[in-house]
């Protein structure tokens, strides 16, 4: 804080124009733009009003509400220091710190949690993703689904323009533009990834290893358990027929689709595919290579769709049929679900990459 003026002056017109009407309130802005600080004022304005908050974080990857990866729901009734000392109430899967790729999971996630929302005053933080066309469908998208009596768009040019043309020509909706305070300032790529980081190994701080029977979940988010599985006789051609170099753990067939779950990349001139194609008759291919699936990003949801928390993939044994999960929730065994996202991770916190979509 510097000088006389308080720092976030130019915000006040917006933040009184809101106490004096009803939500839902919706934050738009690329990165780094104040929408985390406004909101906790916002958040902190409304409770010293006695106005009961709801929080929707919609950022899967500066999340204030529950680890990265998610998207969270807290309720507040009191002001906060930090928007992260509020506890999550509920939580939404998503697998990957970007939404780009996942624009129906974040959808869903965000309509989800603002069911629960209740009779309190519901404030929805976005994520900083702008850009192009994918952004605008997903803006529009949470636009649509919330139906906010106030968009506060945060910007320094005019970069929000397209987004919030539509929204400016919707009745029952105030766009506000509050300018951008010189104290905002701009996160370097390494201190969110370094942010992210320290998120992921708090909430993994305390994991400990959960194994599944294949029996006793189903898995959302990869082609895994979406087909028939080959029978051993199948199954040991196609071995026989990759190998070398590949060793295939399992296989299934859908659609005349063909999934492997390798131990190597398979280059697609191996001679061993088109016998395999010949055979099997498949159309087309995914070879998933199975160590890349190691410390990957899962969502753990019971059987009323609640995301009961995150896990870490340790094991994947088609032998035994099982699935070694870490995780810190404290009954694994209330999973009914695993859904599986793409990005990977060690127990640190460090990302260490993310699949592509398809891949799994
Ligand atoms: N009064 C302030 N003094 C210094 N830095 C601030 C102040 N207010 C906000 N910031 C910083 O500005 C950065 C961007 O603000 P934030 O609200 O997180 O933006 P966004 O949610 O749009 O990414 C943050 O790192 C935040 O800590
Ligand atoms: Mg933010």
């Amino acid at each position: 804080m510097s000088g006389t003026v308080p720092p976030y002056s130019a915000w006040e017109p917006t933040l009184a124009a809101i106490m004096d009407s009803d939500g839902p309130v919706l934050l738009i802005g690329g990165m780094d733009v104040g929408k985390t600080t406004f909101t906790r004022l916002l958040v902190n304005r409304a409770t010293a009003l006695s106005r009961r908050v709801a929080l929707l974080d919609a950022d899967p990857g500066q999340s204030e509400i529950g680890p990265p990866g998610c998207l969270g729901l807290a309720f507040a009734e009191a002001p906060v220091a930090s928007l992260s000392d509020l506890p999550p109430h509920a939580l939404a899967f998503i697998g990957n710190t970007s939404p780009a790729a996942y624009l129906l999971e974040h959808a869903a996630g965000v309509r989800r949690l603002a069911d629960l929302a209740d009779a309190a005053l519901l404030i929805v933080d976005t994520c900083g993703y702008i850009q192009g066309a994918g952004a605008r469908r997903m803006h529009q998208t949470e636009f649509d689904l919330l139906n906010p009596a106030h968009v506060i768009a945060l910007q320094r040019g005019n970069e929000l323009e397209p987004i919030l043309s539509p929204m400016r020509r919707r009745t029952g909706c105030r766009v506000h533009t509050p300018p951008v305070p010189e104290v905002i300032a701009r996160k370097s790529v390494a201190l969110r990834t370094q942010r992210r980081a320290m998120r992921f190994a708090s909430y993994f701080g305390s994991a400990a290893l959960h194994s599944y029977s294949f029996d006793d979940v189903s898995l959302v988010g990869t082609w895994l358990g979406g087909g028939s599985s080959l029978p051993p006789h199948l199954l040991k051609f196609v071995n026989q027929a990759l190998w070398p170099p590949a060793r295939v753990y399992h296989a299934e067939l859908s659609d005349g689709h063909l999934s492997l779950m390798v131990s190597l990349p398979l280059d697609p001139g191996l001679q061993g595919l088109s016998l395999v194609q010949q055979e099997l008759k498949n159309r087309s291919l995914t070879a998933t290579v199975a160590p890349r699936l190691k410390h990957l990003m899962l969502g753990l949801e019971s059987g009323n769709g609640k995301l009961l928390g995150l896990g870490l993939l340790e094991a994947l044994d088609f032998r035994r049929r099982t699935l070694g999960v870490l995780t810190p929730i404290r009954a694994p065994q209330a999973a009914q679900i695993v859904h599986f996202g793409t990005l990977r991770l060690a127990q640190d916190g460090r990302e260490i990459g993310s699949l592509r979509p398809g891949e799994l």
